[in-house]
Formats: structure tokens, sequence, C-alpha cells
């Protein structure tokens, strides 16, 4: 839904300049450096400034910082195939940020080449996908407790039985001791399926301690059953906003695990930090690696949801790997006036 769109020729446009002036999206045109020749009244009156100032700027102008470095590849790729299309955002004159999808065209005029940048703002869509899950993620909390409390109580209490009945003075031959162990056993089994299911639907340590802990529990944990090392680093001097934890945590979570099956790594890595503006999340392994040709970003996987978990939150999620290991890279941005109450 998020990822890259293809469309259907490359044609180069000329660009006109009463055609697009009226136009309801904000409209740019810059050369291939980046600086802004044209902009027309709508991208004046959704980013604050006049024609006149956005002749001064270059695109990295109205990017925020931290998305400074995404600007390049675009124009190269816009060069390279002559259209890219993604989602990204974009700071106001008054800082304010916005969610836009941008589509990039090559066009000619004057002989020369140049860049016309469509922003179709976004952000209520996204507020409303976020909402979305949110609201996703409230049921998976729901379910989890009716596991708990009307299967895994019970299963209990007549686990409680069955080991009562075994340690029961009268005698039982050895057939029916024998077999009521077994039962005992696969009860027990099927106790602790549920209650893995259960941290699986909602961790409920996330609602009562924190994302910290949850990670530290999960890295603990797994560390025992891989016998590899994890260390998880964090600076965060501020809380994680609540609408962000889940996902990182779901992020972490598909990382850690697809570690476990597949990276035959001595040493996972997991680093969370966080700016006033940003959080940014590493999962690096030194395990074996794959090629990263071979995945099908169309197919729905723990990768993709990864990453489709990130573009969400208007974040972007990068993945490096070869022979040294896997590197996972979330950056994903903190827009307080996105969802000012919303929590998962
Ligand atoms: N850390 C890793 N080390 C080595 N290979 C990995 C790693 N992470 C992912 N892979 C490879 O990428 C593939 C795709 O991962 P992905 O998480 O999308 O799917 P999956 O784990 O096979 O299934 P699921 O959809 O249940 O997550 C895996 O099958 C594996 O080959
Ligand atoms: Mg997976």
């Amino acid at each position: 839904m998020l990822g890259e769109k293809q469309l259907p020729t490359q044609e180069v446009l000329p660009a006109n300049d009463l055609m697009i002036s009226g136009i309801r999206d904000s409209v740019f045109i810059a050369d291939l450096n980046g600086k802004i020749v044209f902009a027309n009244d709508q991208a004046c009156k959704v980013h604050g400034y006049t024609k006149g100032e956005f002749k001064g700027l270059n695109v990295i102008d109205i990017v925020p910082p931290e998305r400074v470095k995404e600007v390049m590849p675009h124009i190269n790729k816009v060069k390279a195939q002559g259209y890219s299309i993604h989602n990204s955002i974009h700071r106001c004159k008054n800082g304010e940020i916005k969610i836009s999808e941008i589509s990039l065209r090559l066009i000619e005029m004057d002989n020369h080449e140049y860049i016309l940048a469509l922003f179709k703002d976004i952000s209520e869509f996204q507020t409303k996908i976020q909402t979305y899950v949110a609201a996703q993620e409230k049921e998976r909390e729901w379910v989890s407790i009716e596991i708990h409390d009307r299967i895994v109580q019970n299963l209990s209490g007549i686990l409680h039985q069955i080991n009562a009945l075994t340690l029961c003075k009268k005698p039982f031959n050895k057939d029916k001791r024998d077999k009521l162990d077994e039962l005992s056993g696969q009860l027990n089994n099927t106790i602790i399926e549920a209650r893995s299911i259960m941290r699986e639907l909602y961790p409920s340590t996330l609602a009562r301690y924190g994302l910290i802990r949850l990670i530290q529990e999960e890295s603990i944990h797994l560390q025992d059953e891989m016998h590899c090392e994890i260390k998880f680093n964090h600076s965060l001097t501020k809380a994680v906003p609540p609408y962000l934890e889940t996902t990182i945590y779901r992020i972490v979570h598909e990382a850690l695990l697809n570690a476990k099956k597949y990276s035959q790594a001595s040493q996972i890595v997991v680093d969370l930090n966080r700016t006033d503006k940003n959080i940014s999340l590493d999962i690096c392994d030194n395990g074996i690696g794959f090629c990263l040709k071979n995945v099908d970003w169309i197919r729905p996987s723990g990768l993709q949801s990864m990453r489709q978990r990130a573009e969400i939150v208007s974040g972007t999620f990068c993945i490096r790997s070869g022979v040294k290991g896997t590197c996972i890279h979330v950056l994903l941005p903190i827009i307080n006036h996105i969802m000012p109450t919303l929590s998962l």
C-alpha cells in the first residue's frame, strides 16, 4: 500500500504554469540539484512561504533534517527511471509537519531537465490508518484477556484436579497412573501454548511495565533459547510516545524471531534511541545473512509487516544483509499533533 508504485509510461512532460497553479495539491518544480524554481498557490498556502521565498529554497529546506539524506536518492531515481512515488514527511515554515504522498516526474523545460513534484497531503488518511491499527491492537488485547479468563484458567483448574488425583492415597494401578501423568503433561503443554498465544496477541508486560522492560525480557528469554548474546542498548531520556510503543515492540519481536529462526548469529544488538523529533531503532545480528533480492515484498510476511508498521506511522524501514549479518534500521518521527490522545 505504501511502497513504490508503477507509472505506466515514462514520457517527459512539459510544465504549464496555468495548468498547475490552481490545483488542490502542492506542486513544485525543482532542478536536478533540488533548487526550487516554481511552487503553485496551494504549495504556498500549505507550506507558508511566498512564491518569491520558495525560489530561494532547495527541497532539503522543506524536509526535516533527519530525512535530508533521502532526497538525493529520490532525485537520482527520477533521473534514472523518469518517475518515483513515495510517502514522506515535510516541514512547513511554521515548523508544522505534514505527511504527503509525493509523486516525482522528470520534465523538460527550455531544453533543461527538471523535476515536477506533486505533494498530496495524506496526514488525515494516515491518522485514520493509525486509529485503525490502534483499534486492532485493542481487539488483540481483548482476545488475549478472553483466552486467559475463559480458557487458561479453566485448563489450570482441570490440571490441578488431575494432579490432585495422582497424589490420591487410594492406589491406582500403574496403567491408570501413567495415563493420568500423560494427561497432566498434555494439559500442561496446552496451557503453555495458550499463554504463548496470549503473549503474542498482547504482551501484558507492555501495559504493566512498559516497552523497555518488555524488550529486556524478550532478549533474556531469547538469549537462553538461542545460546547467543543479545545486547539491548537504549538512551531514552524521555518516554516513547504510547502510540509508537506497539509499533516498536512488534518490529523488535519480528526481527528477533527472524534472527532466532535463520541467522545462526552469536550476537544480536538492539539499539533504541530518541531525540525530540525521532525514535531510531537498529537491530543487527552477526549471522549468515540472506539475499535481499529474493525477498518478495508483495507477499504478506514478517519483513513486509515490519516495513508496513514503520510506514503507517510515517517512518522509514531499511534492511541490509550480507555475509556479515543482517541489520534493520527504523526511523520513526514523533508527530505530536497527529494523535495527541491516542494510546495503544
Ligand atoms: N536475521 C536474518 N538472518 C538470516 N535470514 C533472514 C533474517 N531475517 C529474515 N531472513 C530471511 O528472510 C526471509 C523472509 O523473512 P520473513 O520474516 O519475511 O518471513 P518468514 O520469517 O519466513 O515468515 P513470517 O511471515 O512468518 O515472518 C526468511 O525466510 C529468511 O530466509
Ligand atoms: Mg519472519
